[in-house]
């Protein structure tokens, strides 16, 4: 080993192919802190097809490499920016070129026996260079003379452990973490050059969770937060995971047309982030929005992207952390021309339904793919809610206990009323308090929470004149639940509820009220879809948004599979319910259906969701309804007319001459 004098500021690991140059210099550059460069990146395509063919590269060959590897260390020293990079470096004149204009550069250079080497080769997979290169670099390398500043490593140990040997080392040629390593901290800007793919801001469970599936599929993912410990966690946890400092960092190491996701808590973060992001990108580059957002933000968002030239992606994505890494349900909002850039990405990481088709669509423009999202939870608060109320009216009116109640859910499960939401109850039914040994249940405070997305969808059905009254009686029921004080002392204050036995076949009976809820529930949420889609003109395909909630999302269940079903027989069916097949369903389980609830209510326990339901199916399929009665008040107090039966156009009562 030879030393120079003054700050390493670049570290070029060098040695023949099958060195393991690359990988050493990934965990140094980790250890350090600094970005790395990996030199084969810079070869251009003549080159990596002449190598990929056994053919050695000639100087001439090698020389735009090196010029183009001086450039970039260029720029790095001129952004103050120290880098690890690797590079074969195998002649004492192409480290000439690589150190000319560079002082702080030091080569590490990683020397092993040609065997060694060769093992190593051989259990490689994916890399171009073949080992039958390996002789001929052997013969030309020029090992690093006393006179060149250069540290020799033996290639024996695993590359951690000789990244762990030099970094030390380093200290002793200047390297003292002061000057050098005030401005890193991370691999940034120049880590991949501008390679990456895909750009993730905000890794969080889910912003990292799904960089993790898009490396996994293959995608370089540059990434960045405020919180310094997720970043480094992207850089340990994500294979080629990029952490930058900052999003202006991350974009300078994209690909264009870059493509940034966006996972940052809905409402001002986005704005804010928009706001800043804007001005940085360019025409043609596509921001995704992969939060929960109100669509009514993503239209103004997209309006505000496109005048940019940039296309902004609204994307519902559904399934929780384990979906964002193992597979979502993805809902794309935005311009056919900017999703269908992103599409081959979108549709790698996405769930799977059970055809093998992608849980991913564009579900139409702008606001689009959050609307559909926030139906999607709608039903999800509503569906969660007619669940938690069979299993409440089976405990305490069926008196049914918990390792029963668990075999019954999963019963269920394997049945009609197959569902996520029904898989992860009997799971939960099983579970016991690992503090106390009781059914977990039992310990968990009865007052739910939300974050506003049930609230969201019941406003939007409100607003657009739909009925969708069992979701917002799961947001009232959550709402209700939460006064957990108040609920305490009125069961104090007021005398308790009738004594009741359940009616026979009561647990048959329950699984009719979840099924026939459930049905009524999903027909609520298309039908707000179908309203939203008529009202913003998005022409949405509905039966492309069953498709997609087949797999990955939290509402994924055998019923979708039936309304796919009856939605292509039947694109624009006014209601789920007046599909045949669906009816035969609600047929089967109505009798069912009505007696729990009317044991329900007989006996004092509340069942918003069920009761709704079947309120909202009476209501739906009456012919006569109590609207006339509506209609009279509302003249006679207000004089605001109403329609006859037998004849067109308004009309108003004296109400005072008729009586
Ligand atoms: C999903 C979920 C998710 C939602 C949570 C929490 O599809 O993965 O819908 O997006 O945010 O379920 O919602 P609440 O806190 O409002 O229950």
């Amino acid at each position: 080993m030879t030393e120079g004098n003054g700050a390493v500021d670049v570290i070029v690991v060098m040695g023949v192919c099958g060195s393991g140059k690359s990988s050493v210099g990934r965990h140094l550059a980790r250890r350090l802190g600094w970005p790395f460069l990996e030199g084969d990146d810079f070869h251009p395509p003549e080159n990596v097809a002449r190598m990929a063919a056994g053919v050695p590269l000639r100087d001439e060959d090698r020389r735009g490499w090196l010029d183009a590897i001086a450039a970039r260390l260029a720029v790095a020293r001129a952004q103050g920016r120290p880098v690890v990079v690797s590079c074969s470096a195998l002649k004492r004149r192409y480290r000439d070129r690589l150190r000319a204009g560079a002082p702080g550069l030091l080569f590490v250079h990683l020397d092993g026996a040609r065997e060694t080497i060769l093992d190593r080769m051989a259990r490689r997979t994916g890399h171009f260079m073949p080992a039958s290169l390996l002789d001929s670099q052997l013969a030309e390398l020029e090992r690093p003379a006393e006179d060149e500043r250069a540290l020799v490593c033996d290639i024996g140990p695993a590359p951690e452990e000789i990244a762990a040997r030099v970094a030390p080392l380093l200290a002793g040629l200047g390297l003292d973490g002061g000057r050098v390593h005030q401005r890193t901290g991370e691999a940034s800007a120049m880590a991949q050059g501008n390679s990456a793919d895909i750009g993730v801001i905000g890794l969080g469970v889910m912003g990292r969770n799904l960089a993790a599936n898009l490396a996994d599929h293959g995608a370089v993912v540059a990434g960045t937060d405020l919180d310094d410990g997720r970043r480094a966690a992207l850089a340990a946890d994500v294979p080629g995971g990029v952490p930058c400092a900052g999003p202006e960092e991350m974009l300078a190491v994209l690909k264009a047309p870059r493509v940034v996701l966006m996972m940052v808590p809905a409402g001002a973060a986005v704005d804010a982030l928009l706001s800043a992001l804007l001005p940085r990108l360019s025409a043609g580059d596509v921001l995704i929005d992969g939060g929960n957002s109100h669509y009514q933000d993503t239209r103004r968002r997209a309006a505000q992207a496109s005048a940019a030239g940039v296309h902004f992606i609204g994307l519902g994505v559904s399934g929780g952390e384990e979906g964002a890494r193992r597979g979502p349900a993805l809902m794309a909002g935005g311009t056919v021309e900017g999703i269908g850039r992103v599409a081959p990405l979108l549709r790698a990481i996405a769930a799977r339904a059970a055809d093998g088709e992608p849980c991913f669509a564009r579900v139409g423009p702008d606001g689009a793919g959050h609307f559909v999202k926030m139906i999607h939870n709608g039903i999800e608060y509503a569906d969660m809610q007619l669940i938690a109320e069979g299993y409440h009216l089976l405990r305490h009116l069926g008196g049914v206990g918990y390792g029963r109640l668990a075999e019954m859910f999963a019963e269920w499960n394997g049945g009609e009323l197959a569902s996520y939401l029904m898989e992860i109850t009997a799971d939960i039914l099983r579970t016991s308090d690992p503090e106390t040994g009781a059914p977990i249940l039992e310990v968990i405070r009865d007052a739910a929470g939300q974050k506003g997305t049930g609230h969201w969808a019941t406003t939007a059905a409100m607003e657009l004149g739909m009925p969708a009254p069992t979701i917002a009686e799961a947001v009232h029921a959550r709402c209700l639940s939460a006064l957990k004080e108040e609920r305490g002392r009125a069961a104090s204050a007021f005398p308790p509820p009738p004594q009741a036995v359940p009616p026979d076949g009561f647990a048959a009976d329950v699984g009719d009220a979840l099924l026939c809820g459930r049905i009524a529930v999903y027909a609520q949420g298309f039908a707000v879809i179908a309203a939203g889609s008529r009202r913003f003109g998005w022409d949405v395909d509905l039966a492309a948004v069953a498709a997609v909630w087949r797999g990955g999302c939290i509402i994924r269940a055998r019923l979708v599979d039936r309304i796919l079903a009856a939605l292509r027989r039947t694109p624009d069916l006014p209601n789920l319910m007046f599909d045949p097949d669906i009816a035969a369903l609600l047929a089967r389980g109505e009798a069912g259906w009505r007696r729990t609830v009317g044991a329900a209510v007989a006996a004092g326990q509340p069942v918003p969701a069920m009761a709704s339901a079947l309120s909202y199916w009476d209501g739906y399929r009456s012919d006569r309804l109590w609207a006339n009665m509506i209609q009279a008040q509302r003249d006679f107090f207000g004089a605001h007319g109403y329609e006859r039966t037998d004849r067109p156009g308004m009309v108003h009562t004296d109400w005072s001459s008729g009586r």
